[in-house]
């Protein structure tokens, strides 16, 4: 049986990718021969999504595709078709994010996927397939950062809590949930301009220009946020660290603006600040199906279609331009039966 899929070929030398080819193929199930390890589980794909990641690797940018030929998609929604793995049944709507699909192994922009069992979740109650894409790697992310202020001790009645990068992904959904935690948020925005109206409504009740934290500032600031949520690194990040009141936690998951973290020890020592470093790739099987639950339940669902655009497999190469160049508002999922 034949599918359609986004395929990535490229040559890698010395870290730098070389003759990058990506496009629509026509490819059948002897491809995805030997994915999945010892006990795979095959699905049949219904909706993916465009991550940060996934324009880097459908850009040609290095880091990403580890292999090649591969299927891109670092998210997949899907239905099991057959499964080796005996906690997973035909029929079952199961979520997969992470995990190496779409860097090490192929992904879900395809209307099949063969994958390991290891970090596949079954779709929590009451997510629709197209909402849980639409939630994705950077809706998870966004959730795995709220549990991680929830275990730092941040209560909504400490401050205010700021986040970046917040008209992307990642920030578009910690706003929504923060905001129905009931916490004060803070979103830091390169775009208030024209994301303005959309931040609010997210439930931002304060915006602030993202240039404010772009340079390296003094390691200590007056304290603003009883906490963080970053998906930005750099300066940024130094910035809200420096100005994070005593023992409270930022997590950092990202780096548009950048990977180096210009700061001090000083947050730490003399704030007792606790920077959270957020991995959603590898979060094992409980965390995610606590996140999974909490995303159910504590991200409204009018705001994530708010922030939510679909499109074809074959907008996806187009896309992929756009995320890299900060023009995409929140999250994007992909229809693979359009
Ligand atoms: N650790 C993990 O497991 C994990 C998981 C998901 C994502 N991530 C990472 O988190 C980051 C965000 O992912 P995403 O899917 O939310 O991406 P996204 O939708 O592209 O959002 C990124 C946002 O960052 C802001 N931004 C872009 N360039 C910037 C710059 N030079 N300086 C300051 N802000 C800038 C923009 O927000 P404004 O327009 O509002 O300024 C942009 O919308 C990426 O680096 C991604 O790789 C990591």
């Amino acid at each position: 049986m034949t599918f359609r899929a986004a395929l990535i070929e490229q040559t890698v030398t010395g870290g730098r990718v070389q003759d990058h080819r990506a496009e629509l193929a026509d490819l059948d199930d002897d491809f995805l021969a030997g994915s999945g390890g010892d006990s795979p589980v095959d699905i049949d794909v219904l909706y993916s999504g465009i991550n940060y990641k996934d324009g880097l690797a459908l850009a040609g940018k290095p880091g990403v595709a580890r292999t090649s030929p591969l299927v891109p998609g670092i998210d997949l929604v899907g239905e099991v078709r057959t499964s080796a793995d005996a906690r997973f049944s035909p029929g079952d709507a199961v979520v997969l994010t992470g995990g190496g699909i779409g860097e090490s192994a192929h992904g879900g922009l395809a209307q099949r996927a063969r994958v390991s069992a290891e970090y596949l979740v079954k779709l929590p109650e009451g997510l629709t397939p197209g909402r849980a894409a639409a939630i994705g790697t950077a809706g998870f992310t966004a959730m795995l950062s709220v549990l991680a202020l929830e275990r730092g001790g941040v209560q909504t009645d400490a401050g205010r809590v700021v986040v970046t990068g917040s008209a992307g992904g990642v920030g578009s959904v910690a706003i929504a949930v923060l905001a129905k935690l009931g916490f004060e948020v803070t979103a830091v925005t390169g775009r208030a301009d024209t994301q303005g109206d959309y931040l609010h409504r997210l439930g931002a009740t304060e915006l602030l220009d993202r240039q404010e934290f772009a340079e390296t500032g003094a390691p200590l600031q007056k304290r603003r946020w009883a906490g963080g949520v970053d998906s930005v690194g750099s300066a940024t990040l130094a910035n809200v660290l420096a100005q994070t009141d005593d023992g409270g936690t930022v997590t950092s998951c990202g780096l548009a603006q950048g990977h180096d973290l210009p700061t001090t020890v000083m947050p730490f020592i003399l704030r007792g600040v606790t920077l959270a470093g957020i991995n959603s790739v590898t979060a094992p099987r409980a965390l995610r199906e606590e996140a999974w639950a909490r995303l159910a339940g504590d991200l409204p669902v009018e705001l994530l279609d708010e922030m939510t655009q679909e499109i074809a497999l074959g907008e996806v190469f187009a896309q992929a331009e756009k995320i890299l160049a900060g023009q995409v508002r929140g999250r994007t999922v992909v229809n693979l039966a359009s």
